[in-house]
């Protein structure tokens, strides 16, 4: 499908993932979710735990396009015109164009909806109470995953575009979910917030666009997350072999998969 030799295909990163229950255990949480007090607390959670990743992403991408010396074009010649940093990092920025669109906001006025509709009007001041140590601790992990740290290494780097795939692959299955399990049990929630207006800079969108919105385009950031991994081996002239790179990317796959785990394992 992608122009770049699959090195790493799909196939590869569903085998680093197996077995790995995130987006299991995330289901049965949604399915024990019952009364306002639980829908909130879940969804402020989730809302919390989706906020660190444009920024992980964004580090990665600019940390990416700052490797001139990395990935260089095989088939160009002349050196001048052979750096192809910033190809393999626009693969990864691709996410960012959705996410720093209005994909904040958006979540801000699901949740902010989600409270209106069960009346819950001190949410505001309680929010704080939500956000439980596991979701502190998936920020940080988060932040980690995506290498952000002062001296990024090239193992980091692959290292992290497995992290940032592994992240829009099971963030569809994240927002597929919620979105069956809230039109399923909770039908009257998102009536609601369906036509709960949300203003954004002018532009109107309405409090469920956030769920609808993403369980759409994280496949999308997925399938892109993969061009890039296989953009990044082809272009890659350091001295570091194909196959020690794909287990770093494999490697970093899997770590999503732990921390993603780790916080739906305590997210009600
Ligand atoms: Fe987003
Ligand atoms: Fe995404």
């Amino acid at each position: 499908m992608g122009i770049y030799p699959n090195v790493v295909t799909r196939k590869d990163v569903d085998e680093a993932l197996r077995g790995h229950n995130g987006v299991e255990r995330f289901r049965e949480a949604l399915g024990r979710m019952n009364g306002y007090n639980a829908v909130v607390g879940l969804i402020a959670r989730f809302v919390q735990f989706s906020l660190p990743f444009s920024a992980g992403a964004t580090l990665l991408s600019t940390a990416i396009a700052a490797r001139t010396d990395l990935f260089r074009d095989p088939e160009e010649p002349h050196v001048p015109l052979a750096d192809r940093s910033y190809t393999v990092a626009r693969y990864v920025f691709e996410a960012l164009v959705d996410d720093f669109g209005d994909h904040r906001e958006l979540a801000q006025g699901f949740l902010a909806g989600v409270c209106s509709h069960f009346k819950y009007t001190n949410w505001m001041r309680d929010a704080e109470t939500y956000i439980n140590p596991c979701t502190q601790a998936a920020a940080l992990s988060i932040y980690d995953g995506y290498g952000c740290n002062s001296d990024v290494k090239e193992v980091d780097l692959f290292r992290a575009l497995g992290f940032h795939l592994a992240a829009e692959l099971l963030g569809d299955e994240e927002f597929r979910a919620l979105n069956e399990c809230l039109r399923g049990r909770h039908a009257k929630l998102v009536e609601y917030l369906s036509k709960q207006v949300v203003v954004i800079r002018g532009e109107t969108y309405y409090a469920y666009d956030w769920v609808r919105v993403h369980a759409i385009v994280e496949a999308d950031h997925a399938d892109a997350g993969l061009e890039g991994i296989n953009a990044a081996l082809y272009y890659y002239c350091g001295n570091l072999e194909v196959p020690f790179l794909k287990n770093c990317i494999l490697s970093g796959a899997k770590y999503f998969a732990t921390v993603q785990k780790e916080f739906m394992a305590n997210i009600l």
